[in-house]
């Protein structure tokens, strides 16, 4: 592991030095609180973001970010274990505070000795936040406003994930560029990474000098060699380009539909129809306002399973950002990382985004 961390690095220093030093002061505040040499993090993606790709990204010099979705506090401590097994780098767990075992899954981490947890689908409580302070966990959370960034750093969270609109999965209705102009110049202390949209190592320079500490990426992770994601997952995503990423269509504004990112297909179709047919059984008193609007939200259930590890990619729900445009083939997570730092090398270097296809060297895989 170490052998292949070093590899990787002294490559990028040598052929780029002064531009390499400028990314490891840039997100110097990151690489610390994350405890891993680069500021890049593996977002965590349901039933996509398990042991394997997860250590794979730790192992690489990232921040993996295990899943845990819905799952059982035994399948997680269970998952957590075969991470600790293929990695002795530092990864984080994500936790959906929505679950109905949040308490337990909490437990989970901290006797598993888990360092860091990911938070989201909400604001922490103050009962979650102390167990997992005092029990020494760094707590990472999403903030989707300036005003709740504030609020969890007053709080006591140790660092905060921007996330816009364009990134995969369950959104927010704001771009990623817009809330990093909105947040990032306030003074925070914590770090902050963003997330969403970003496919190509100049955005991630861009943003570590707009402020942030580092970047989280879900999508172009995806068809990691590592993945274990069906390999018509993959196809969808290698085929698939920025617009084909697109929101979840709500048909009536009296049943909100939780905002997914996903590339379209027959699934996407099949659920604008069932809204229309349940709004029109609502509207014929067949039934009630809370029937109809739990069959609509039961519309999807099991749909991320079915796509990511069966190959489902018709009527599953293939969730994307719009970066997976950036997903041209299935590669090697170092590769990836590689790519991304030369990318974000060049840019500084040549001080444009767009001479990247210039540059014609291949990394120093050890795989
Ligand atoms: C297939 C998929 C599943 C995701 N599942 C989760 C999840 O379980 N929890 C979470 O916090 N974020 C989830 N996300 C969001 C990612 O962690 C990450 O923030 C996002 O992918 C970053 O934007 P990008 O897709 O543009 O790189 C998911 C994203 C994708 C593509």
């Amino acid at each position: 592991m170490f052998f292949m961390l070093t590899t990787l690095f002294k490559d990028i220093d040598q052929r780029f030095p002064e531009a390499s030093t400028h990314l490891k002061q840039l997100w110097a505040k990151g690489t610390k609180f994350l405890g891993c040499p680069l500021g890049i993090l593996g977002g965590a993606m349901t039933w996509v973001s398990e042991p394997s790709l997860v250590s794979a990204i730790s192992n690489a010099g990232g921040f993996g970010v295990l899943a845990s979705g819905a799952m059982s506090p035994d399948i997680l401590k269970q998952i957590i274990r075969q991470t600790q097994k293929k990695t002795s780098h530092p990864f984080g767990v994500n936790l959906i505070l929505l679950h109905p075992q949040v308490g337990d899954l909490i437990d989970v981490c901290i006797q598993c000795q888990i360092t860091h947890v990911v938070l989201a689908a909400g604001i922490p409580n103050k009962d979650q936040l102390k167990r997992l302070i005092q029990a020494g966990i760094q707590v990472i959370a999403f903030a989707p406003t300036l005003a709740i960034a504030k609020r969890l750093e007053r709080i006591g969270v140790g660092a905060l994930v921007i996330e816009g609109t364009e990134a995969g999965g369950h959104v927010g209705p704001v771009s990623s560029s817009v809330l990093a102009q909105e947040i990032l110049p306030h003074p925070f202390t914590i770090p902050i990474f963003i997330a969403g949209g970003i496919g190509h190592g100049s955005m991630i320079l861009k943003y570590l000098e707009m402020g942030a500490s580092g970047c989280q990426l879900g999508t172009r992770f995806v068809c990691a060699q590592e993945s274990v994601a069906h390999p018509l997952f993959k196809q969808a995503f290698i085929r698939a380009s920025a617009r084909d990423a697109t929101l979840s269509a709500q048909v009536d504004a009296r049943f909100p539909v939780i905002p997914v990112r996903a590339l379209e297909n027959d699934g996407c179709e099949a659920f604008r129809r069932k809204q229309q047919e349940v709004v029109r059984r609502f509207e014929q008193g067949q039934l009630s306002q809370k029937e109809a609007q739990l069959e609509i939200e039961h519309f999807w259930a099991g749909g991320l399973r079915r796509a990511v590890l069966e190959g489902d990619t018709k009527m599953g729900s293939l969730m994307a950002g719009q970066s997976v445009g950036f997903v041209r083939q299935e590669e090697p997570v170092e590769k990836i990382i590689w790519t991304l730092l030369k990318e974000a090398c060049i840019a500084y270097t040549s001080n444009t985004s767009l001479s990247y296809d210039k540059a014609v060297v291949e990394p120093p895989l050890s795989a």
